[in-house]
């Protein structure tokens, strides 16, 4: 039985003093999450308040939002993973589509990035996920066949266990639409494929694919109920604790 996992994406949220205030609130709700595993990835000048925020509550792990590729060196506006490994983060997004819309992320970008976390002991959330045009066009599956293989390309079996795949549809982050728990299985099996034909069969069956995507109490039940989905990454939702509780329990819902 994989340990499902369900993690906030802050995004570009809340100063110090709100990441802290946030915190508060949301650990009491969140209680004790079960078998659950529980992560917010909060923006990096929020980091080391969070952690202290954290600190001796097991139920919630701390992640970061972007790493860069390099240990150290002239990348102005970077931050690496040995930066975050100091600050205790346990969990960094890679690849998420704002990043690869708005910053200029490529798959090869997404790549070198996931191969400097994953030495560095990170564990690592990547996202892949097509565009609307891309679906409209009948393109999901090669896109997601092609971010899923150009992810992984150079990755070790042995680093498979530290890294969780996001599946993310753009049209659906942020926007209020969710793709159905059917589409959402389809393309977290397609992402599956990706993983069969370069590690064989059982490693890739064993990898978590979250769904991401206007998920809320309302539809994570039904999306969680679908065999290949493991997990959510939540966006605007996880910034209202007492929603993300509900969603960490979404099994009480
Ligand atoms: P929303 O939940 O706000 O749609 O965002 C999803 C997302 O991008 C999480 O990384």
């Amino acid at each position: 039985m994989k340990r499902e996992i369900i993690a906030g994406n802050w995004k570009m949220n809340c100063t110090k003093a709100e990441t802290v205030e946030l915190i508060e609130k949301l650990l009491p709700l969140v209680g004790d999450p079960g078998k659950m595993e529980v992560v917010i990835c909060v923006p990096f000048t929020n980091i080391d308040a969070a952690r202290k925020a954290l600190r001796g509550h097991k139920s919630i792990a701390l992640g970061a939002q972007n790493v860069h590729w390099a240990p150290k060196g002239a990348f102005t506006g970077e931050i690496s993973a040995e930066m975050l490994k100091a600050l205790k983060v346990k969990y960094v997004i890679i690849g998420h589509s704002e990043r690869r819309q708005y910053f200029g992320e490529t798959d090869q970008s997404v790549n070198a990035r996931m191969k400097a976390a994953v030495a560095a002991g990170l564990k690592v959330i990547v996202c892949v996920g097509e565009t609307l045009e891309e679906r409209e066009a009948g393109k999901t599956r090669e896109v997601l066949l092609r971010q899923t293989s150009a992810a992984f390309e150079g990755i070790d079996k042995s680093a498979l266990k530290q890294i969780v795949i996001a599946y993310e549809p753009v049209w659906a982050i942020g926007t209020g639409k969710t793709a159905t728990p059917k589409e959402a299985n389809t393309a977290a099996f397609v992402i599956r494929k990706a993983l069969r034909k370069q590690y064989g069969r059982t490693p890739a069956h064993a990898m978590r694919v979250q769904y991401g995507g206007s998920m809320n109490a309302s539809n994570v039940k039904e999306l969680m109920a679908m065999p290949q989905i493991d997990g959510g990454l939540i966006g605007g939702a996880s910034l209202k604790p007492a929603e993300f509780a509900k969603i960490v329990h979404y099994t009480e819902l």
